[in-house]
């Protein structure tokens, strides 16, 4: 039989990604334009900056994938890229860069929705066993999704204000550190001892919702009455003492979840899911339950890029579904 060739195009934030997945679970090629060092200076991803960029590059990381996978437009399957959500400008340069190809070279198009990207990474790595949960922890989502089969995705909780990644970015800018915040976070926090109390936000009981707002105003309010009083305290410790409480309600909410949905698998995505802690955290409160198989992406995995993109559009493209040109960047698509 054939091999099924997925190009996929991920443009919807500050990485110009261009990949190819064989079969839906084989990279051949998976480039990934950072622009991070133009955004740094601002101290967050400015819109405007992030569509120019893609522009220039779009061209390039789409040849570049294509070289590195040894093949040409006649050998791909379908075009899978990225409709929402995302900032609308940086979407619509991949949104048209995929019509064009389409259009150009007769290929399938089929829009995706960037989280059931972060979701199927994992796909890259193993087998999807269904049903599944999956922690969904990045820059703008925070959700847990139950998943009966491939291409059905329930979503039981979410943040209601601030998604765990942009509190970690957010945090680090009241501690000076750079953007993105994350990782700078998570290493400062294996320097310290989470001494410093700090509020968990559990919500109603039952409520797989989550809630990082209020956290992230503790450590700023921590840091200003300690400058006050002129205490002293020790970034390491405040960043420790942040980070247990985020891990401590992640893991807390999604090991029930994983329990009453009884799922099979439990799939952690997004780019907070590089982070250490979380990751150790999770893969102990899992290692007494051996009926549920815990997966946890390689880094090169978990923050934004378009070979993700391309294994759910294999999983589309196999249910049979298509997108034409009227296909539209929609910042805030619904899962
Ligand atoms: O998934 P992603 O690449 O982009 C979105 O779709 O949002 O996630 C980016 C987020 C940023 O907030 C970044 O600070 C966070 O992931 N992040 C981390 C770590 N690495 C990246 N947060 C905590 N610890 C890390 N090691
Ligand atoms: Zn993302």
């Amino acid at each position: 039989m054939k091999d099924q060739l997925i190009l996929g195009i991920e443009t919807s934030c500050d990485e110009t990604a261009v990949a190819v997945v064989r079969n839906g679970r084989d990279i051949l090629a998976n480039v990934v334009a950072s622009q991070i060092e133009s955004h740094k200076r601002f101290g967050g991803v400015v819109p405007e900056i992030a569509s120019r960029h893609h522009v220039e590059e779009i061209t390039f990381v789409i040849e570049e994938a294509l070289r590195q996978a040894g093949i040409d437009y006649n050998d791909i399957t379908a075009i899978a890229v990225t409709e929402g959500p995302g900032l609308v400008g940086a979407l619509l340069i991949g949104v048209n860069a995929a019509k064009a190809l389409s259009f150009a070279h007769n290929i399938p198009l089929i829009g995706v929705h960037h989280i059931s990207g972060h979701i199927y990474a994992n796909r890259l790595i193993t087998e999807l066993k269904f049903p599944l949960l999956a922690l969904v922890v990045s820059g703008g989502h925070t959700e847990l999704v139950y998943m009966k089969e491939h291409a059905s995705f329930e979503v039981i909780g979410e943040t209601r204000d601030d998604a765990a990644g942009e509190a970690y970015d957010k945090v680090a800018r009241t501690l000076n550190m750079p953007y993105p915040g994350g990782p700078h976070i998570d290493r400062l926090a294996q320097e310290g001892e989470p001494v410093i109390k700090l509020p968990r936000s559990w919500l109603e009981e039952g409520s797989y919702d989550f809630s990082f707002s209020g956290l992230k105003s503790a450590v700023i309010n921590t840091l200003h009455n300690a400058e006050q009083r002129g205490d002293h305290i020790n970034p390491a410790d405040l960043a420790a003492s942040f980070q247990e409480s985020v891990i401590d309600v992640l893991v807390t909410k999604a090991l029930r979840a994983a329990k009453e949905y009884n799922v099979t698998q439990v799939l952690l995505a997004g780019g907070v899911a590089a982070n250490k802690g979380l990751r150790a955290a999770l893969t102990s409160a899992f290692v007494d339950i051996p009926e549920i198989e815990l997966v946890i992406p390689p880094l090169y995995l978990c923050t934004d890029n378009a070979a993700m993109i391309a294994a759910v559009g294999s999983v589309l493209y196999e249910k049979g579904k298509r997108a034409d040109l009227a296909l539209n960047a929609n910042p805030g698509l619904e899962m």
